[in-house]
């Protein structure tokens, strides 16, 4: 058994990480602000400290209290739109949090650390599906926000030995197949639960953002992950850390799926329609994002479990469906 510090552990993909970590009898205790994270995603079997990431005496108490055996830091704002309206805010967030977060594991002496990344990082990509090999250029402020940490992780592996795995994941989707938690944003900006939402009758049309792309059907293609098989990833990537030096590595189903598919699906798994709309291209988007995740499966034997889209949905749409409220702690 061994002992982590999730950071954000009560958001989306965090909190799925966290019931990875809790079922194989580890010991988990997350760092949460509960801004966008939620008091009820955390189980009862983890231990929950609330604190910003900005309070670097907090942190440190909390490596005082505990022995990690290694951090998983998935804290950070992550909204490729947002990112665009507020450039600055985002950088400055993402690098001080996670760099600072970084250099407490290493003074602590935990030098395992996993970092949340993103496909965001490689912008308009030169080839698709997007290896490791692929040229990093981040077409928004948020992916490069990641690109900056990611670099800032190669000089403390470089000068301090911290071993890190950065995981670029594609589009997180889908909820936990046995219902204990699930994506609950806001304001919500993610397809597949605006898609869900529709078709329940719960929001307006969902608008689609441009339609004039160069993918067969002029809608921009992504490559949607179940969060159960991403937070298996994370699992891989402590075990290949214990044995192997730092890793970067590209996160999907490698299945691109346009936002027309998507709602395909959501119409066939729900059997009800998703009113929508056409409207204009969303700033910062590319094209098509789809993963190849060849090294991860070769080099951990990770494989996605619940890898086709219908599965994506059919447990987002469980689990909207059963929480109308989502966690239900917004006023
Ligand atoms: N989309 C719409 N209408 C909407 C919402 C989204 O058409 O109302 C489209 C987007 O234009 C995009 C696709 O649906 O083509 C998926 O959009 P999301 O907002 O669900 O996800 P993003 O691809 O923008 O971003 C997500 C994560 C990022 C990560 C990225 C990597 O939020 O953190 O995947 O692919 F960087």
């Amino acid at each position: 058994m061994a002992r982590y510090l999730v950071t954000g552990g009560a958001g989306f993909v965090g909190s799925h990480a966290v019931l990875a970590l809790l079922d194989r009898g580890h010991e988990v205790v997350v760092l949460d602000n509960l801004t966008q994270g939620h008091r009820a995603a955390v189980p009862s079997a983890a231990t929950l400290v609330e604190a910003e990431l900005a309070d670097t005496r907090r942190v440190a108490e909390v490596f005082a209290t505990w022995r990690f055996d290694a951090v998983l830091h998935f804290a950070a704002l992550s909204i490729v739109g947002a990112s665009m309206r507020e450039p600055l805010h985002y950088i400055a967030e993402n690098v001080a949090h996670s760099l600072r977060l970084a250099e407490a594991a290493i003074k602590a002496g935990c030098l395992r650390f996993v970092l949340s990344s993103t496909a965001a990082l490689f912008g308009d990509p030169d080839r698709v599906p997007i290896d490791e090999d692929c040229r990093i250029a981040p077409s928004n402020p948020y992916g490069d926000s990641k690109r900056m940490v990611e670099e800032g992780l190669a000089w403390a592996g470089r000068i301090h030995g911290l071993r890190f795995a950065t995981l670029r994941y594609f589009n997180a989707a889908g909820s936990d197949p046995a219902g204990r938690a699930g994506e609950d944003h806001d304001p919500e900006t993610h397809l597949v639960p605006l898609a869900i939402d529709a078709a329940l009758g719960r929001r307006p049309a969902l608008t689609i953002f441009g339609d004039d792309y160069a993918t067969p059907d002029g809608t921009c293609i992504r490559d949607y992950v179940h969060v159960t098989d991403l937070a298996e990833a994370h699992i891989a990537a402590l075990a290949r850390l214990e044995t192997h030096g730092s890793c970067r590595y590209n996160v999907g189903s490698g299945h691109g799926a346009s936002v027309k598919e998507v709602i395909a699906a959501v119409e066939r798994v729900g059997g009800r329609a998703v009113p929508h709309a056409m409207g204009p291209r969303r700033a910062g988007d590319p094209a098509i994002l789809v993963a190849a995740s060849d090294r991860l499966r070769a080099e951990t034997g990770w494989t996605p479990k619940h890898g086709s889209l219908d599965e994506i949905v059919r447990t987002a749409w469980a689990w909207r469906e059963a929480h109308p409220k989502g966690y239900g702690d917004r006023g």
